[in-house]
């Protein structure tokens, strides 16, 4: 019966019962460890955390807030057991980080450690050879913050262009900042992928504008009202749109950052497209050249992918890495059109299973545009290729593409190659005035999400035409409306709202939740893909009050997690927290890294 330790390889542990302890939770038999919190310095010269104390030179040495996605890199220095800790720092809370903090009048300090606790942080880790243990290596030379006022290089067909060009920049190449970076990727010529999320929550202003071209472009995007939520335009021009109206326009981008340079600036490719990118991961052509799936996370939005038209280059010469970090600003950008196979009249919005027994059909790429290094061609009619890069959703609007329950990571199976796309809930599908439940998006009022299945045609990942079916309709397990990839479902977990996923060397899902709707707390999940455990998904750990589970990174003998946002609960603040992880009463909360091990030493799952 379920709850042994027994499953595919790779997941043989006895799974984690749902709950809501203020702790993250592991399987028996296995241990965990804080790697690194929030605040923990990193840099030469940085102090210790001192909550009381937070200074912006201080954070700007120290492991950043709300750490989200984790990658971790091979270091050449495999007699000492090391590597390097990638991870991004989706956004702040403040009413979590400054006791008595003031919403409506925050100080320059507060916005500035605000500042310094967003982008991403670069951290050599050490193996305890015995444990498994990791340990961050203070001071190490490869560590690094690039934060929200770090120099960032726009690459690829919007560069230099006019739609990008500010007051401070007049080349429309130069940006300081990057923002709300969720989810990510690790690309196969060693350098990481961070997608550029909800980067609209920091723009003043956009509902003042009244050009309607402009206007248009910035509801679109989710930009209007008046003062931004932490107010950061009161301190820096450029977040008020009616001052720096381009400004907006060099954030929602894919950026690439070589872990191994510290001296090298941070490119933001503008032809994988602009709009709320979760995450990016690549996987190579047959002939060596990388594709790229994003999804854009918002209700009744479109996911990508970018088919580029230069082939890696191997090894790790200064030539080779010179040239592959250009992979990503000459190809053709697609969005997805599904179609369901089945009637539309047995896809009634209740999530029940259609007469065929599977949410399934094809699909193809529409092409947008095309970016050379001569120049860039559009594929859309009454675009220019540049507005296509920079007004990509409404690119996605003229070409019909479908209209996704809010698509958040993409990856790709490095065993297949198939593209399993997490879609996390829609609470509107179905609502007056929206679109009503597909074969795709089965479930009106969709709470718990589902995960798409995608087959490139001959699986070749710069097809045009694809196969797909649902491969997990989230929720619990007696709801008739769930579905398990046919596995039987009195042997698997409940899970709600699937965000950031991830594989591991078996070849197996691993997909953490965020805003579970079954009363219990967010958590960590393994399911096979293939074989006769297909579908068999096991909860593998829980996360603290308030958290959400992001990371996650499977070893051979670890599972990293970054917990992230715990405590965030409404009206919790410094003053009443609502959890105390991860260092107990008195102290306040922090987002953290998490390591889990088996105690034995063992591998993960076997
Ligand atoms: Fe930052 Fe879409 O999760
Ligand atoms: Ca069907
Ligand atoms: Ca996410
Ligand atoms: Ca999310």
């Amino acid at each position: 019966t379920f709850g042994r330790a027994d499953g595919a390889r790779g997941l043989r542990f006895a799974p984690v019962a749902p709950n809501t302890a203020d702790q993250v939770t592991v399987p028996a038999g296995y241990s965990q460890s804080v790697v690194i919190r929030w605040g923990d310095p990193i840099l030469r010269g940085a102090p210790a955390f001192d909550a009381k104390n937070q200074t912006a030179a201080a954070q700007a040495g120290q492991f950043g807030y709300n750490n989200d996605f984790l990658a971790l890199l091979p270091l050449d220095d495999s007699y000492a057991r090391r590597q390097v800790l990638v991870s991004n720092h989706e956004y702040t809370d403040e009413v979590l980080m400054f006791a008595n903090y003031d919403a409506d009048n925050p100080t320059r300090e507060q916005v500035e450690i605000a500042w310094a606790a967003h982008g991403l942080g670069v951290v050599v880790v050490q193996e305890d050879h015995r444990s498994g243990k990791l340990t961050p290596v203070r001071r190490h030379e490869l560590n690094r913050r690039l934060t929200a006022t770090s120099e960032f290089r726009l690459t690829g067909p919007v560069a230099g262009s006019d739609l990008v060009k500010t007051s401070a920049d007049p080349t429309g190449t130069k940006v300081l900042g990057t923002l709300n970076n969720c989810s990510g990727g690790t690309t196969p010529w060693g350098t990481t992928l961070h997608g550029e999320e909800n980067f609209n929550q920091y723009f003043a202003n956009g509902g003042a504008v009244t050009e309607p071209v402009q206007a248009a472009r910035l509801k679109r995007y989710g930009i209007g009202g008046a003062a931004s939520e932490r107010k950061w335009e009161r301190f820096d021009k450029r977040f008020d749109v009616l001052q720096e109206p381009n400004e907006v326009n060099r954030f929602g981008y894919v950026v690439e950052l070589d872990p191994y340079d510290p001296t090298s600036t941070p490119r933001k490719h503008t032809a994988l497209g602009r709009f709320k990118h979760e995450g990016a991961q690549p996987r190579l052509t047959e002939d060596g050249r990388p594709v790229v799936y994003t999804g854009d996370d918002e209700r009744f939005d479109y996911f990508y992918k970018f088919v580029s038209s230069k082939r890696m280059k191997k090894g790790t010469s200064r030539a080779a890495r010179a040239h592959n970090l250009t992979l990503l600003d000459e190809g053709t950008l697609y969005v997805a059109k599904l179609t369901g196979d089945s009637p539309v009249a047995e896809i009634d919005g209740s999530g029940k299973l259609p007469a065929d027994g599977e949410f399934d059909g094809t699909g193809v790429w529409i092409p947008l545009a095309t970016a050379t290094a001569d120049g860039a061609v559009s594929h859309v009619e009454g675009m220019t290729a540049e507005e296509v890069f920079v007004f990509t959703r409404q690119a996605g609007d003229k070409v019909g593409a479908t209209k996704m329950d809010r698509p958040e990571d993409i990856e790709p199976s490095p065993r297949t190659g198939r593209v399993y796309v997490a879609l996390t809930n829609n609470k509107d599908r179905g609502a007056a005035g929206k679109a009503a439940a597909d074969e795709a998006n089965p479930r009106n009022a969709n709470k718990h999400g589902q995960i798409l299945e995608l087959a490139e045609h001959w699986n070749d990942p710069a097809a045009t035409g694809f196969a797909w079916r649902l491969f997990l309709v989230a929720g619990d397990p007696n709801d008739p409306a769930t579905y398990f990839a046919g596995f039987p479902k009195d042997k698997v977990s409940p899970i709600s709202c699937p965000d950031n996923v991830a594989f591991d060397a078996h070849g197996n899902l691993w997909i953490s939740t965020d805003g579970n709707q079954l009363g219990s707390h967010d958590g960590l999940f393994g399911v096979a893909t293939r074989g006769d455990r297909r579908g068999e998904l096991k909860q593998f750990l829980t996360v603290p009050r308030g958290a959400e589970t992001c990371g996650p990174l499977v070893q051979d003998r670890r599972v990293l997690v970054a917990v992230q946002h715990p405590g965030e609960i409404d009206g919790a603040s410094v003053e009443n927290p609502q959890s105390v992880w991860p260092d107990g009463p008195g102290k306040i909360v922090r987002p953290a890294v998490v390591a889990v091990y088996r105690t034995d030493g063992g591998n993960i799952g076997v």
